[in-house]
């Protein structure tokens, strides 16, 4: 039976609909399929900024002048590198376990060793927060690496946060395509709202944790196919259809049986993720490029079937549908997606744990008790039936 104070506040199953913070970083428009930044809407900013000014801005409120904007590039470049004992752990963890089991026990080791961690105030959250969004693309590059089995390259001071991503993962220089459509995605990965991964970062730094430990829990939160991992199940969906003409039977056979179709459907937005509309775009230019359009061809299809069937019930793609087709076209394999929206993410999940933790209240919510209240009567284990 709910007690008195409960009954005062809704009850919402998942938190659905629930505001638990105050934010002016980002805006997720679920009804106009819109997404701000800072003010700025993503279209603006992917096609007009790059991934470095996006992770200044989504940090500081604004744009960087010229002189703030190389002082950060300089910071970032200067932290990127991994130590040997990282790289070693990384080679350990790489060959035995999924890319994203490793990212996270990667990140806490980092955070384990710096003395920062134990009870760090606000300006030394901020330092860790810029060492992990610095050295994120180079431990994941290093990941992906280890997990095919190929040797480590080191970081290249000269390239942008995304080339030297794609660079140190793939081991060579991307073209001039691949390095806007990289770079492109990850800013669209930068911020999202509340979403799971975001809400474990703030709830972590809420108790005054540190930031090393905050993007560790993110990274767990990220890793479920409901959240980050439907990128790499969205792609071996696609893959399992095979060409367009299956879709229509394997989708609706799907759908009849109420599976979940990864990479569709969302929270927040019950129109088409606009997210999604520039990865299509994108998606479609290198799968031409690279004589793959067959796969762009039936995940086309797959999106007819689904929004004639579900449409109507506010189910459209989502960021994770065309992104793991992006990076597949470009040499990235499925394992390595989810790890690669961890790179995007870093800058919001930092955004958003300073600017919940400058102004901090400990997340405490209450759950909707619906056991016995009793009191019951104690009964010995050996007079128990
Ligand atoms: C991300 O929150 C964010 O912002 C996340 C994210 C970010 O940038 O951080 O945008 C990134 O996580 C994208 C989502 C990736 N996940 C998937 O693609 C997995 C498949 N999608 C879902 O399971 C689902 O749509 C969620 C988890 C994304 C949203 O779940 P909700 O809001 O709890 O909705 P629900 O599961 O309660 O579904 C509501 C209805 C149900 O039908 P009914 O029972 O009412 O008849 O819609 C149906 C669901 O069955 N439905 C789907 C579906 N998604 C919802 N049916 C088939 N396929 C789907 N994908």
């Amino acid at each position: 039976m709910a007690d008195a104070q409960q009954t005062t506040v809704q009850f919402a199953r998942g938190l659905e609909g629930v505001i638990a913070a105050e934010t002016r970083i980002g805006f997720v428009d679920g009804n106009l399929g819109r997404l701000v930044y800072r003010g700025f809407d993503i279209s603006t900013l992917v096609e007009q900024s790059n991934y470095e000014e996006v992770s200044y801005l989504l940090l500081n409120g604004k744009l960087p002048n010229k002189e703030e904007y190389s002082n950060y590039v300089s910071r970032l470049k200067k932290l990127k590198y991994l130590e040997k004992d990282e790289y070693d752990l990384i080679s350990k963890l790489g060959k035995v376990s999924h890319p994203m089991s490793t990212l996270r026990t990667v990140v806490s080791y980092i955070g384990a060793k710096d003395p920062r961690t134990v009870e760090p105030d606000v300006a030394v959250q901020e330092d860790l927060g810029l060492e992990l969004i610095a050295k994120m693309p180079t431990i994941v590059a290093a990941i992906n690496r280890a997990h095919n089995g190929l040797d480590f390259v080191k970081p290249d001071p000269d390239l942008s946060y995304s080339s030297d991503f794609f660079y140190q993962s793939l081991g060579r220089k991307p073209s001039t395509i691949e390095a806007k459509m990289l770079d492109t995605a990850l800013i669209l990965h930068a911020d999202h709202g509340m979403n799971a991964s975001t809400f474990a970062a703030m709830l972590t730094i809420s108790t005054l944790s540190d930031m090393y430990s905050s993007a560790t829990s993110a990274i767990s939160a990220l890793k479920g196919p409901l959240h980050g991992g439907a990128n790499e199940r969205a792609l071996s969906l696609i893959q399992k259809v095979g060409v367009p003409e299956n879709a229509e039977k394997i989708i609706g056979e799907m759908i009849d049986r109420k599976d979940k179709i990864m990479g569709f459907g969302h929270r927040v937005y019950k129109v088409y993720d606009p997210r999604a509309k520039i990865l299509k775009q994108f998606a479609e230019r290198v799968t031409t490029a690279n004589k793959q359009q067959v796969l762009f061809k039936t995940a086309n299809k797959i999106e007819e079937v689904m929004i004639s069937r579900l449409g109507s019930k506010g189910i459209f793609p989502n960021v994770d549908f065309y992104s793991g087709m992006l990076y597949y076209s470009i040499g990235f394999n499925p394992d390595i997606f989810t790890p690669i929206f961890a790179v995007g993410r870093i800058s919001g999940w930092v955004a958003r744990a300073l600017e919940y933790v400058r102004d901090n209240k400990i997340f405490r919510p209450k759950a909707l008790y619906s056991g016995e209240t009793g009191p019951k009567k104690y009964v010995p284990v050996n007079e128990r039936d």
